[in-house]
């Protein structure tokens, strides 16, 4: 696969390229480069075109039936790419995974109770919650040794007896941390000590950088798969997120009965062209071009901190997956205001604003790293510039 291959996403409905000019995003798309929202701009790969060709060929596109077969599919793919061994008669199929998630909140929580969110986090986290009603309980994260730890022990201290779900995302967005097997286990006995499901959203799960392994909470924690949720797609790891499907993996019987009578009442059913690709995705095929893709974004970040620490003040987060690199203005001296006027304006790069993420996330900005070589290394080139007064 080629993904240095530049194809032009704009005036196609594209919410990156075509949303660029938008005040939240505020750079032009003529001669910006769009590094926030979180897909990437390679071509699809041929499985994924011929699975759609063949949709097409059949000329029909009424009421389908596959889905049993699609969650054997998944079930391989978990298995073979990370040794979990989910069920598929404990799947579920979503509208993507921000619509799982707010599912996930109205069948097991009630207005007014707590959520836990490890900051600074994906920032439809927080988004979800508030407009369920529910509170958000920030537990922000510590840095040590340049990267982001949970502090289970302060989180313990602010616990309000409120709270009933903890929401976490593994691997982390922003900055792709691989939570230790160690760590999750410590993280499912918070969980069991203070009586809360876990929701874990590991969407990101597949592009961890050649060397890394990620470990799913059932193969690390299998006791406290009685209050676990799975939240996994293949919207991030093949760029399929306009196909809008998600899984949401409840073993424990009474939490998916109870998670099972809220699709049920609101009738979510998977989507025709959703199955369809995510079938072709999670294939032999698809395994080895993720592999191709994982390498290739691993030498993105690579370069693309390698460039950034070179901007006096700026500490870009070390990555071991995912391509949403988080860079660290702090040391700049600089308000935030104008580091990113500088970004937008000057080197005409939109990127997500850490604020956004949470507590924690202030001085942050988040870079979209999903993309060709040529393009990150000029958002490099651009950023230096930019800020090439710096000392
Ligand atoms: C952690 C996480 N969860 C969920 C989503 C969105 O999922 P979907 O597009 O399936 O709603 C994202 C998108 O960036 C994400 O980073």
């Amino acid at each position: 696969m080629n993904f240095d291959q530049i194809i032009d996403r704009r005036g196609t409905n594209c919410t990156k390229w075509d949303m660029m000019g938008a005040p939240s995003v505020g750079v032009s798309a003529e001669d910006g480069i769009p590094m926030w929202i979180a897909d990437m701009d390679f071509e699809a790969p041929d499985f994924l075109q011929e699975a759609v060709h063949g949709l097409v060929e059949r000329a029909n596109y009424g009421y389908f039936i596959g889905e049993d077969s699609l969650k054997e599919r998944i079930a391989w793919w978990m298995q073979t790419r990370h040794g979990w061994a989910a069920d598929p008669a404990s799947m579920s199929s979503t509208y993507g995974l921000g619509n799982g998630i707010a599912l996930c909140l109205q069948a097991f929580t009630q207005p007014g109770d707590e959520v836990i969110i490890f900051t600074p986090v994906y920032h439809e986290f927080a988004k979800k919650v508030a407009n369920a009603g529910r509170t958000v309980h920030e537990s922000p994260l510590v840095i040590r040794d340049g990267v982001y730890h949970m502090d289970l022990d302060a989180l313990g201290d602010s616990m309000t007896g409120r709270e009933k779900v903890l929401l976490f995302c593994s691997p982390h967005n922003p900055a792709g941390r691989i939570w230790t097997a160690g760590e999750l286990q410590a993280l499912a006995e918070f969980c069991a000590r203070h009586d809360l499901i876990l929701l874990s959203d590991d969407v990101h799960n597949d592009l961890t950088y050649p060397g890394e392994t990620y470990v799913p909470i059932p193969v690390a924690a299998p006791s406290v798969t009685n209050r676990l949720v799975m939240l996994t797609s293949a919207s991030k790891t093949f760029n399929v997120a306009g196909t809008r499907l998600g899984t949401i993996t409840i073993p424990d019987d009474g939490l998916r009965a109870k998670f099972s009578a809220v699709l049920t009442g609101l009738n979510i059913q998977p989507n025709l062209l959703g199955l369809v690709l995510t079938e072709a995705a999670y294939s032999a095929r698809g395994a080895a071009w993720v592999d191709e893709l994982r390498t290739y974004v691993a030498e993105n970040s690579r370069l693309f901190l390698a460039g950034t620490s070179e901007i006096p003040g700026v500490t870009p987060m070390p990555m071991q997956s995912t391509y949403l690199s988080w860079l660290d203005f702090t040391n700049t001296g600089m308000e935030m205001g104008e580091v990113i006027r500088r970004v937008r304006q000057d080197a005409r790069i939109a990127p997500s604003i850490g604020a956004d993420f949470g507590t924690g996330g202030e001085n942050f900005l988040r870079f979209n790293i999903g993309t060709t070589r040529a393009r990150v290394l000029e958002a490099v080139e651009r950023l230096q510039a930019a800020f090439s007064d710096l000392q």
